[in-house]
């Protein structure tokens, strides 16, 4: 079975990816995930907050800055959350690449353009395959208009691939007024992919303790369905190739996602949960189903049930919501 597929850019076997996660922190780890035949990994974030700590950490910086050091510090997280600092990260690419021979991205997190970007060349001369840029944001400032934050990370997006020559993806969240209109900008600035979503960890409220509990739970099944939705609306308008990460546990899900368009499926809870070996479960899955339906290759598959292709593409828009709530009976 021809599994293959093009995501970011890159020629890849087949679209099963290790999603952003701790499965890139230790070198044994990143060799169960490529011995249980990933076509990719992605690494870790290093967020942008780390790369201003390291920056305002310098003597000479602070003297420059001077009293404003304190503020800005005051805004930071503690440096010990991260496990590794910037110099790290890069050594971390490095010694991934001499362990695998599978396409290694790196990942930063951030959301204002600025100086912390050139850290993505850094990662590229580290031997980053491609990078991928989460923007998750929470902007709670009533004063920044929604144009303000998409400004921002279309700037981020065009410095990015003016200064890098390997491939760059968006990992966005679905909180965008207009999410069709901000993801056509990002593809005209040359973005090679969107990845659809970032998941938003909520906080929860322990009424008894008075306290917010912030533990990070895993994702389920279920959250597939808006990314499905929204790579399905992409998919045939779009030509930047398409992500998903959030809700692929089993084969079935990998499926959909290819079906409503994705070029490039992206697993974490599944992996963290089952074991990296849990990734061959899945391809072989999609095989066998791919078999008992006849499909001859991924590329037939890819896009069959888009907004374009799909029988029902009212299913994917609000027609459907009107449909939901009035034809439902007890
Ligand atoms: C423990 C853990 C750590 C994660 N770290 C990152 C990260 O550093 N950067 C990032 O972009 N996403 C990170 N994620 C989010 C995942 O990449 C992924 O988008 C999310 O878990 C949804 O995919 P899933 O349903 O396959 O888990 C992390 C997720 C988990 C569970």
């Amino acid at each position: 079975m021809d599994l293959s597929t093009r995501y970011m850019n890159l020629r890849l076997p087949h679209p099963l990816i290790a999603g952003a996660s701790p499965l890139a922190e230790d070198l044994d780890t990143v060799r169960r995930v490529e011995d249980a035949g990933a076509a990719a990994i992605v690494m870790n974030s290093l967020f942008e907050e780390q790369i201003f700590i390291e920056q305002i950490m310098t003597h000479d910086h602070i003297d420059r800055i001077g009293d404003s050091f304190a503020e800005a510090a005051s805004y930071l997280p503690d440096p010990a959350i991260f496990m590794r600092g910037p110099d790290q990260y890069l050594e971390q690419i490095a010694a991934i690449k001499g362990a695998v021979d599978i396409p290694v991205i790196a990942s930063l997190n951030g959301t204002t353009p600025g100086g912390w970007l050139r850290h993505a060349l850094l990662m590229e001369e580290a031997g980053a395959d491609g990078l991928e840029l989460n923007v998750y944001d929470l902007t709670s400032d009533p004063e920044t208009s929604a144009q303000e934050i998409e400004e921002r990370t279309l700037e981020m997006v065009r410095h990015l691939k003016a200064e890098l020559r390997i491939p760059v993806a968006i990992k966005l969240s679905p909180f965008y007024t207009s999410l069709a209109h901000f993801a056509r900008e990002l593809e005209r600035c040359g973005v090679d992919a969107l990845v659809l979503f970032n998941r938003f960890y909520q906080p929860e409220i322990d009424p008894d303790s008075l306290s917010v509990d912030r533990t990070l739970q895993f994702s389920t099944p279920g959250e597939l369905a808006l990314r499905l939705r929204w790579i399905a609306i992409f998919s045939g308008r779009l030509q930047t190739s398409l992500g998903v990460t959030g809700g692929v546990h089993g084969a079935n899900d990998a499926i959909k996602a290819v079906m409503a368009g994705a070029h490039g499926v992206q697993i974490v809870s599944a992996l963290l949960k089952f074991g990296a070996e849990h990734l061959d479960k899945i391809r072989c899955g999609m095989i066998e189903w791919m078999e008992a339906n006849e499909y001859e290759s991924l590329t037939q598959m890819q896009g069959s049930m888009n907004l374009e292709h799909c029988p029902d593409p009212e299913a994917y828009e609000r027609a459907n919501y009107m449909r939901m709530l009035q034809g439902w009976s007890a």
